[in-house]
């Protein structure tokens, strides 16, 4: 839902921020697929450079899910710098979403609201994207891609989405991401209450096996959670075997301190505003999980301070997606450069050394 400053606008597309949001996300997938890709960008010093997962990444600064929700352009977009990419959320079958419009940008608040509703093209369009990317090579050191999965709006049982889900994609993904934190799917944000994401996870466990794949689990949660809602989360996860959380998905909250006309349109909020709620939620998650878990901290990362927050207050990796819509791709060289810069001012010699520095004061 570009907006599109860039990739396009830096190609001399600015009439695209006339148009409505989700047609200008659909050209500016279009255009990244026939190849119209903006320079890419310098590699990341060394000192960004962060091991996780059992992964080496170039940078801690990924995309989040929700921009290449059928896996299109990942290579792309991993080319213009971002250390890692989210695709997803896929479903298993294909669905069209909510009514449009259902994207709303809240420009003076560098904010958005969404009820996409998962829409995306299903499983077994996204098995074959993600075949022949493998089968490209395009996985060159580096690039990595994080598989965001979900549930049917009309699924019977969702947990046998996920599983379904699971068994296809986990051979093809190097992080799997369990989304059960959107809230335009009625019912799905109460998997994340303890029982039922025991039970999620279980079966999570059993078609990973089944697929023969073992990719690191991940659990995307609402930042709209309260502490003792995160502490029964992260039990769950630790015991369930995940090896991570997100940190997080949007909010249904916070719309007071929005002064966009949409601000009461209904979805999830994304951006700049969600930079503090979301980075509190991720403390306390790092506080309940003592080391047992990696977090990834997403929601209004726009700055290398922003991203260095979250590294503070306990994330590994970080990612985003709205600021991307207002600044562009070229966001990321100054992500990068700012980034670098606060770890210097502060004596640490990697983002490894300044994780969950804020703790430790
Ligand atoms: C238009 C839009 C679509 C999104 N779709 C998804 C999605 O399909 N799955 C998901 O897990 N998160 C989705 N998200 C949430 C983002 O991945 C991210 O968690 C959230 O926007 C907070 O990060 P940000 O403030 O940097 O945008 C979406 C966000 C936006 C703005």
């Amino acid at each position: 839902m570009v907006d599109f400053y860039s990739p396009l606008e830096s190609m001399g597309l600015p009439l695209l921020r006339l148009l409505d949001a989700e047609t200008a996300h659909r050209l500016t997938i279009q255009a990244l697929r026939a190849g119209i890709v903006p320079p890419p960008a310098p590699a990341p010093l060394e000192r960004l450079a962060v091991r996780a997962f059992g992964l080496r990444f170039p940078s801690p600064v990924g995309l989040a899910a929700g921009f290449d929700k059928d896996a299109e352009v990942p290579r792309a977009m991993l080319r213009v710098g971002f250390g890692f990419v989210e695709v997803g959320t896929i479903t298993p079958k294909p669905q069209a979403g909510n009514p449009r419009p259902r994207i709303f940008r809240l420009t003076q608040d560098r904010a958005v609201i969404n009820r996409l509703g998962f829409n995306n093209k299903g499983l077994e369009a996204a098995r074959a994207r993600l075949t022949a990317l493998r089968n490209d090579g395009a996985r060159a050191p580096g690039g990595i891609v994080a598989v965001n999965i979900g549930a049917n709006r009309d699924a019977a049982d969702p947990v046998q989405d996920y599983a379904t889900c699971i068994r296809a994609l986990a051979p093809l993904a190097d992080l799997l991401v369990l989304n059960i934190s959107s809230p335009n799917t009625p019912g799905l944000r109460d998997l994340q209450v303890g029982a039922r994401l025991d039970a999620l996870l279980a079966a999570t466990m059993a078609a990973r096996t089944q697929s023969g794949a073992t990719p690191p689990v991940l659990v995307k949660i609402a930042p709209d959670l309260t502490e003792d809602e995160v502490g029964t989360i992260v039990d769950a996860a630790i015991s369930g075997g995940a090896a991570g959380l997100i940190v997080g998905n949007t909010t249904v909250g916070l719309r007071d301190a929005l002064r966009g006309p949409h601000r009461n349109e209904k979805g999830g909020l994304s951006g700049r505003p969600l930079m503090a709620r979301s980075t509190e939620v991720l403390a306390q998650v790092y506080r309940a999980a003592g080391g047992r878990l990696t977090l990834v901290g997403t929601g209004g990362v726009s700055s290398g301070a922003d991203a260095y927050a979250k590294i503070r207050a306990g994330a590994t990796l970080v990612e985003l997606y709205t600021a991307l819509v207002y600044e562009g791709t070229a966001l990321l060289a100054r992500i990068h450069a700012e980034l670098a810069e606060l770890l210097a001012r502060d004596g640490f010699s990697s983002i490894a050394a300044a994780i969950g520095a804020d703790h430790q004061r």
